[in-house]
């Protein structure tokens, strides 16, 4: 049994899509247990950039098989336009490469035009979503009036489902949000043609992926989103709509207790970045974030794979990452964007909050409200002036740089065990005890 779970520790964005293509390499099955096309994961080889937003990352490598697992909410037209941009890489993902799960949940042109309308009624309050119908997809699925790749499997039944699906969106649209309507005959029709193409991929991944685990092969988990934006674990509201937490694998593949993970990998940023509204302690502003996020000119600079908005950032943040350790089981972490640190004097990071005169190590209540609390910076850590992109080994590394991971680890109480240094597929560190 080798079941590995991939998960971000923080807003997403952590740039887990180059760790699983490292891990991937070792996979039979990699497969995404959450959310949907909001998610981002970009992987670079060689000159070649993937965006994925819905496929497993780890699909790049030929010999891996995909799932998309009954946690998720697919959007047809968009797997099918990311099917198409991989064939243009040569790329065939047909059903001897992926699964979609029967149970998984469909994103129509209903759910986007509420996710808009809903965002534009919020004002102020605005969540700052990716706009790709996921809060209301989900919405569905716990109302029990969702409609899941099952329906597709019969063509006069799922037309007439969408129809309603559809003319109940119509009547939220023009009753909450004076909102322009949908046409309902041409979606159920636009949508019987992708239930035509996508038949022969559904299935039951559970089964398959517990085949692959009893025959000793390793499956790799592919969280989406971070653990800060999960529905019930982040910082709610302003969370996604789903589970990416590690446990999320387990309810989001439709597997039992027994396939226990013998690897829960948290990544982690080496400073923190989050896209869209919500708290966040340690965020900079002006000149100190605009050294973090980068001008946008390069591929890794922070701004938003899937809405291209410029990322909220901050100092790596202790307080959060402690709880990320605790609320996935992490075995280990992986450090990603350290490059980015190279030529600043002093190193700022969060160890504790103060709130009301106290100092306190954890969150009391989770990370719901965050606005009591101010960070401390309790030590500056010494930074280096090397550029380490061409690091790859631990000894490559400064003895700041060294330092600054020790730290990580310090505070989090789990072991660093790979550090990235550049988007490239070689440019990683193993890191030495
Ligand atoms: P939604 O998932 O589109 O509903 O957006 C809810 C919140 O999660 C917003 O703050 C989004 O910016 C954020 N979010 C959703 N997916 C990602 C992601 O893959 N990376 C970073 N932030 C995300």
């Amino acid at each position: 049994m080798t079941l590995v779970i991939v998960v971000g520790t923080q807003w997403g964005d952590e740039g887990k899509g180059r760790i699983v293509d490292l891990l991937a390499a070792e996979a039979a099955v990699v497969a995404r247990y959450n959310g949907g096309d909001n998610a981002g994961h970009t992987v670079t080889v060689g000159s070649q950039t993937f965006k994925l937003h819905l496929l497993p990352a780890g699909l790049i490598h030929p010999h891996t098989f995909g799932v998309l697992g009954n946690g998720m909410v697919v959007n047809p037209i968009s797997l099918l336009k990311e099917m198409e941009m991989l064939r243009a890489f040569g790329i065939v993902v047909d059903p001897e490469r992926l699964m979609i799960s029967y149970a998984a949940h469909l994103i129509t042109p209903g759910h986007k035009a509420l996710d808009a309308a809903q965002e534009r009624a919020r004002g102020a309050g605005q969540i700052g979503t990716t706009g790709r119908g996921i809060g209301p997809a989900y919405t569905d699925k716990a109302a029990r009036r969702g409609l899941r790749l099952l329906d597709m499997l019969d063509p006069v039944a799922f037309r007439e489902k969408m129809r309603t699906h559809i003319r109940e969106a119509n009547v939220q649209l023009h009753a909450f949000y004076h909102a322009e309507l949908l046409e309902i005959e041409a979606i159920a029709a636009e949508f019987e043609g992708y239930a035509e193409v996508l038949k022969p991929y559904i299935g039951d991944p559970g089964a398959k992926i517990s085949e692959a685990l009893a025959a000793g092969k390793v499956v790799l988990a592919e969280g989406a989103q971070g653990t800060l934006l999960d529905l019930d674990h982040g910082t709610y509201p302003f969370v996604t709509s789903s589970n990416p937490t590690a446990p999320g694998a387990l309810t989001g593949l439709g597997l039992g207790m027994q396939a226990q993970a013998a690897r829960v990998v948290g990544v982690t940023k080496s400073f923190q970045t989050r896209v869209g509204a919500g708290p966040f302690p340690t965020e900079v502003h002006d000149q100190a974030a605009e050294r973090l996020r980068g001008s946008g000119a390069n591929p890794w600079d922070e701004f938003g794979t899937t809405t291209g908005r410029p990322r909220r950032v901050g100092w790596l943040d202790g307080v959060l990452l402690r709880y990320a350790v605790r609320i996935n089981g992490l075995t280990e972490l992986v450090v990603t964007k350290l490059d980015v640190l190279s030529g600043l004097a002093t190193i700022p990071i969060c160890t504790a909050y103060r709130s009301q005169g106290r100092q306190l190590r954890d969150l009391p209540l989770g990370p719901s409200d965050l606005s009591p609390f101010e960070p401390i910076f309790d030590e500056e850590l010494p930074g280096w002036q090397e550029d380490l992109t061409g690091a790859r080994t631990w000894a490559d590394l400064p003895v700041n740089a060294r330092g600054y991971l020790g730290k990580i680890a310090e505070i989090s109480g789990v072991k660093v065990s790979l550090v990235s240094v550049g988007p490239e597929r070689d440019q990683i560190v193993k890191c030495e005890d």
